[in-house]
């Protein structure tokens, strides 16, 4: 039977430049020759990805905080349940751009959504799951705003003042913080040839790790 594969998220606020690293990310695990899959949350499944859309969309009617994060959690149960776990079983890494930390940054921090009860649906959804590796893309707000700003269109997230990307950013450091044997954050805020190279070493690091 081959060994499970590792779970790997890439978090932080908006434009500090998780999809880039995450394509960094696969391409060192290509050279590896480790076997892998890449997705994101809210999505990674079509239906998932119906209710991203759901969730993203700018619309007049105020979205209710529960109404957001059941959305989230039910895009994640399916993506887990359908497409994760199938591969970590099977013995693939998984690079997953955003997962349940950015539901207690964003739902919980930013939106003020209590901890606890962002915990109780996380067990209830995935039980013991947890990601084995978060890579914390952390930079001051207003540089990832400026770097996602050059991309056009915001959606319903984007359109947030700077104050509730703060309150992400300290939530995001503060669990960093707390599990640093899990969390590995990296200053996104430097070159991109740094922050590519840091991300690189962690991703051998983790590769060594297991043999
Ligand atoms: N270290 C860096 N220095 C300068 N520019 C960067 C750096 N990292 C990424 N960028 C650029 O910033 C922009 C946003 O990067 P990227 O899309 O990877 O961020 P993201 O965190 O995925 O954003 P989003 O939250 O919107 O998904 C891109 O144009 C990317 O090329
Ligand atoms: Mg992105």
């Amino acid at each position: 039977m081959s060994q499970r594969g590792l779970f790997i998220t890439f978090e932080g606020t908006e434009g500090v430049g998780k999809s880039t690293q995450l394509a960094n990310a696969a391409a060192t695990l290509e050279s590896l020759g480790v076997d892998f899959i890449q997705t994101r949350e809210p999505g990674g499944t079509p239906m998932a990805e119906s209710i991203r859309e759901l969730l993203l969309a700018p619309r007049d009617e105020p979205v209710n905080e529960t109404t957001e994060l059941l959305l989230m959690f039910a895009a994640r149960a399916q993506h887990l349940y359908t497409r994760i776990l199938p591969a970590l079983e099977r013995g693939q890494w998984v690079l997953c751009d955003r997962f349940t930390d950015a539901t207690f940054a964003y739902q919980g921090g930013g939106r003020g959504v209590s901890e606890d009860r962002i915990a109780q649906l996380e067990t209830l959804v995935q039980g013991e799951v947890r990601p084995d590796h978060v890579v914390l893309l952390d930079a001051p707000v207003e540089t990832g705003m400026a770097r996602a700003r050059k991309r056009g269109e915001l959606d319903r997230f984007e359109q947030e003042a700077v104050a509730f990307f703060e309150r992400i950013r300290d939530t995001y450091r503060r669990r960093a913080g707390d599990d640093p044997r899990r969390y590995h954050i990296v200053d996104a805020s430097s070159p991109l040839e740094t922050v590519t190279t840091q991300v690189r070493d962690l991703m051998c690091k983790f590769h060594a790790d297991l043999l």
